[in-house]
């Protein structure tokens, strides 16, 4: 099953040139949630939901790609293919740890019951090289016989598993006897035999359906859990993608596996984003990616032969109980062309000369003064523009992607609220081709959007009602390719 992929990957490879430069993608087929963020032997590992035969979801695979600074990404061989009997629906998402073994894969296998020809998921192993990886014989290990009576056998995935003193742990995501959505923990003292502890957190039917793919690690002296509930219903300017990824910090009771959290937050405001995991790296810092992409809201065109991006790495630092996510130090490694402006007035849509592109981080400063709106318009020309506007008076700012090149009929349109308003606004833009990221106020809120806009419209044309002052400061991101 892995040589097939492997085979049809070999022959379908799409060139470089025609995905995004640092955004992690597949060579070919559809991706979606990150898995396995790890790092074994120095390197840095990211995994992937993976259907490398079409651009739809279908059976799923890993697929597997390697880097030192997570900007410059090497594919490997797929890692996982659904070809057991334990994992024939799929190998689902999941993480990864190095051990004195080797680097273990843990995923969730889909299969069927035989005597009722129900959908399971249990909790697999995979053992490898960095390269090369075997599913181990004990498969599978983490089973939903495991779980109290009642809770569903059906939905129990995503396992993210780490390692505290010495035992090791694993939270995944299930559903109680009420069908509420839950996290559940697990620990093992030698990765064989495994302990139901807990569950983490429980929506009480409050919070969507089925939570999937947990992540629950330390930041400083807190702890966060991150998950993706399915089914949410929209809150004020927050929420809106039905499937949402959201955060809880809360404080940990080790020995009594019991978290007690604090209220729901979101992680990010865009149209594209789910499915997060994080890794730590060896220098201390909590990294996050995620999937740029919705499951409701998909538009690439007929001929492209790769579908889903992850997000630029995130570096995660805690500030008041809220999350703040910034694009990782290693995006300036790559800078080139600095063009910068600064007390630059802005009234009628303008252009600034060296100020234009599709792989690039731009910074806009926005001091407060004689406007209501001011716009950034991004990947524009005559017939496409993506636009971001910010509202003064309602502290709001609107993106809309109407024309950024889509001919389906998805979500184009969406307000986000700035939670902290301050005297001056600052914008942070990631382009890298097919996608916009937004860092609002040094990370304070994040809005991650696919575009599907033709190359060749690479201008910024700045505008607003009055006179806006901005200082604003771009560098090309330049990756060999
Ligand atoms: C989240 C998810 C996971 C599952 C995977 C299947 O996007 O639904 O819960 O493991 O995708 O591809």
């Amino acid at each position: 099953m892995k040589s097939k992929a492997e085979k049809y990957i070999e022959q379908n490879r799409v060139d470089r040139k025609n995905r995004p430069a640092f955004h992690v993608t597949a060579p070919v087929g559809w991706i979606n949630d990150p898995n396995g963020f790890s790092v074994y032997q120095g390197q840095i590992h990211l995994f992937y939901q993976y259907h490398p035969f079409s651009t739809e979801w279908g059976p799923m695979h890993w697929g597997h790609c390697i880097s030192y600074d997570m900007m410059k990404w090497e594919d490997l061989p797929v890692a996982l293919a659904p070809d057991q009997e334990y994992d024939k629906l799929g190998c689902f998402s999941g993480s990864a740890i190095e051990t004195k073994d080797g680097h273990l894969l843990v995923y969730t296998g889909v299969s069927e019951d035989i005597n009722t020809k129900q959908e399971v998921q249990n909790q697999c192993f995979a053992i490898g090289d960095g390269i090369q990886y075997e599913k181990i014989k004990e498969n599978p290990v983490v089973t939903g016989e495991m779980l109290p009576k009642g809770f569903d056998q059906k939905d129990f995935r995503d396992p993210k598993i780490w390692k505290e003193d010495d035992t090791f742990y694993l939270v995944a995501g299930n559903k109680d006897q009420q069908k509420y959505g839950q996290i559940v923990l697990f620990s093992s003292k030698n990765l064989q035999e495994w302990k139901y502890e807990s569950v983490l957190v429980n929506s009480g039917g409050r919070i969507g359906i089925m939570w999937e793919c947990p992540d629950f690690f330390a930041l400083g002296d807190e702890r966060i859990l991150i998950c993706s509930p399915q089914n949410m219903k929209a809150r004020g300017y927050d929420i809106h993608n039905g499937h949402n990824s959201v955060y809880f910090t809360g404080e940990y009771n080790k020995e009594k596996h019991v978290f007690k959290h604090r209220k729901l937050q979101s992680l990010d405001y865009g149209f594209d984003f789910y499915a997060p995991q994080t890794t730590e790296l060896p220098d201390g810092r909590r990294i996050l990616i995620g999937w740029m992409q919705s499951w409701d809201n998909q538009a690439i065109p007929e001929d492209q032969k790769w579908q889903g991006m992850m997000t630029v790495p995130r570096e995660l630092t805690l500030v008041n109980d809220e999350l703040i996510q910034n694009p990782i130090k290693e995006v300036k490694k790559y800078y080139s062309n600095r063009v910068a402006y600064e007390n630059k007035c802005i009234s009628k849509p303008c252009m600034l000369e060296g100020i234009k592109g599709r792989i690039l981080d731009m910074t806009i400063e926005l001091q407060k003064g004689d406007f209501q709106y001011f716009r950034v318009e991004l990947a524009h020309n005559e017939e496409y523009t993506t636009t971001f506007t910010y509202d003064a008076i309602t502290e709001m700012i609107e993106a809309d992607r109407t024309f950024s090149g889509i001919c389906k009929d998805i979500v184009c349109q969406r307000k986000m609220k700035i939670i902290h308003p301050k005297d001056k606004l600052e914008l942070r833009f990631i382009l890298d081709r097919w996608s916009i990221e937004l860092f609002v106020n040094g990370g304070e809120q994040v809005f991650s959007t696919a575009i599907y806009t033709e190359m060749e419209a690479d201008q910024i044309v700045f505008s607003s009602d009055g006179n806006a002052v901005i200082n604003v400061e771009k560098h090309d991101i330049k990756m060999e390719e």
